[in-house]
């Protein structure tokens, strides 16, 4: 959509001439794309607002003159939710990043969106406290990205996703008012829960410009075990026993052969792989206990062994420990620099997870597509990375959704769904009918329509094009 002269000057009195950018400016290109794929689409317009009341005033107007808003905090998405596919204003919450209080007393903090979650952390954890979720990209993702994506992370297994920790948001609707969703306390059951609403609704509700998060106290010790399989079913088998035998571990990751091999390539890691390995899991236990850990660390040694695993390597110090980590955290960005892919965040229930594994695989023979396999194994949360390779356009255009489609048709028969944290966004919307049904479908538009009555906020995400 192209903007009038009067809507640029309308904007510029909202937020100066040095914080809106057009396509002509050196920084325009980077609002342009997140982490999807290899998507691009401009925006009229990227604009960066200093706080609420000119986030207040743009959607007030935008409203009014119905130009769309794709709200954008670091971009490091990956179902597309930041791109602005209709044109329109690119809103980006990056001047909003401060936190405002560490509340010790009630053990809350309350944030803006654009703090890095990383940062926000490592702050808490200065002081003692604990903020959990901890997606791979925490080094770059926002706060507010996550709370709009509902992120999850590793940590996830034992300590929940984002909106186990949001309290109450400060956001801005479309036609300006700005509101608290509910309070700043553990309990609260008055009214609907508009505060749960906004938590995952990928910027298709409302402008979130502050974040009230449960904090709670950082466990002293963490040990991590890398366990190595032969067979990728038998890793993914092992999972489900650990929990059984009254184990929760702090992270259960799993990756494929490939994915460790292309992120050690992409990390420069001098680890050796033997042929024979098809898969690991790397499994952190944490606590303020160290010998109740390393008692539960044979204990998990124990299952592990019932599912054939090899040698186990036990980090024992930090440096190890980071490397791992590191290895884990870069599989998305090694896939990324290996081919063009699609990810696809499947999840099931976790004592599913061999069958998601071999369904995946089954469906790629069948289409022959390659797959690279890693995730939150602990979740039943399997990050399904179809690789491009040589696979021609058509074949990647049109015939690839009808190789997801049945993936996700399995997912749901195994009573799991399309997204455990990365969203739907654009990339996925288009399967929304194979895990809701019309009446669910038509209940999430009714709210969508009642936040946002002229369809401004994220249009074009989330819900089917059919
Ligand atoms: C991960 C991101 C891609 O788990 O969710 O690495
Ligand atoms: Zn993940």
């Amino acid at each position: 959509m192209t903007l009038s002269t009067s809507d640029i000057e309308h904007f510029t009195s909202i937020v100066g001439a040095d914080f809106m950018y057009l396509s002509a400016h050196e920084k325009f290109e980077r609002y342009t794309h997140d982490e999807t794929e290899d998507l691009r689409f401009e925006p009229s317009i990227v604009l960066l607002p200093k706080d609420a009341h000119q986030i207040s005033a743009i959607l007030s107007y935008c409203n009014r003159t119905k130009i769309p808003v794709t709200t954008r905090g670091a971009g490091t998405g990956l179902s597309g939710g930041a791109l602005a596919s209709e044109g329109g204003v690119l809103l980006s919450t990056e001047r909003l990043n401060n936190i405002l209080e560490i509340n010790d007393r009630n053990g809350y903090v309350i944030t803006e969106p654009a703090v890095i979650t990383e940062v926000l952390q490592d702050t808490l954890k200065q002081r003692g406290w604990f903020y959990p979720p901890d997606p791979a990209s925490r080094g770059s993702c926002f706060i507010g990205g996550n709370v709009a994506e509902n992120s999850g992370g590793p940590k996830a297994v034992k300590y929940g996703v984002v909106k186990d920790y949001v309290l109450n948001l400060e956001i801005v609707l479309p036609d300006g008012a700005i509101i608290w969703t509910g309070a700043n306390v553990i309990k609260n059951a008055t009214g609907y829960n508009l505060t749960q609403l906004i938590v995952g609704s990928e910027g298709t509700l409302a402008v979130i410009t502050k974040i009230v998060l449960k904090i709670i106290p950082h466990p002293r010790f963490d040990v991590l075990l890398l366990a190595p399989f032969q067979s990728a079913t038998d890793a993914c088998a092992a999972v489900a026993s650990v929990f059984s035998a009254g184990i929760t571990p702090s992270a259960m990751e799993f990756m494929e052969r490939d994915a460790i091999e292309w992120a050690m390539k992409f990390t420069g890691s001098t680890m050796t792989l033997p042929d024979s390995i098809q898969a690991h899991l790397l499994i952190e236990l944490d606590g303020s206990d160290l010998d109740i850990l390393m008692a539960e660390a044979e204990r998990v040694s124990i299952e592990l062994e019932k599912h054939h695993c090899g040698e186990l390597l036990f980090a024992d110090h930090a440096q190890q420990k980071s490397e791992l980590w590191k290895l884990r955290r870069s599989v998305a960005e090694a896939v990324k620099a290996n081919s063009v892919y699609k990810e696809e965040d499947t999840v099931v229930p976790r004592a599913h997870l061999p069958e998601l594994l071999q369904t995946v695989k089954q469906i790629g023979l069948k289409y022959g597509f390659q797959s690279v396999c890693y995730g939150h194994a602990g979740d039943g949360n399997l990050h399904v990375n179809i690789i491009k390779g040589n696979l021609s356009d058509p074949i990647w255009h049109d015939t690839l959704p009808k190789a997801i489609s049945e993936l996700f048709t399995e997912v749901v028969r195994l009573g799991g769904t399309l997204s455990g944290e990365h969203g739907i966004g654009l990339v996925q919307k288009n399967y929304m009918p194979i895990a809701l049904n019309q009446v669910q479908l038509s209940i999430m538009k009714k709210i969508k329509l009642a936040f946002d009555p002229n369809n401004i906020l994220n249009p074009n995400k989330i819900f089917p094009d059919r």
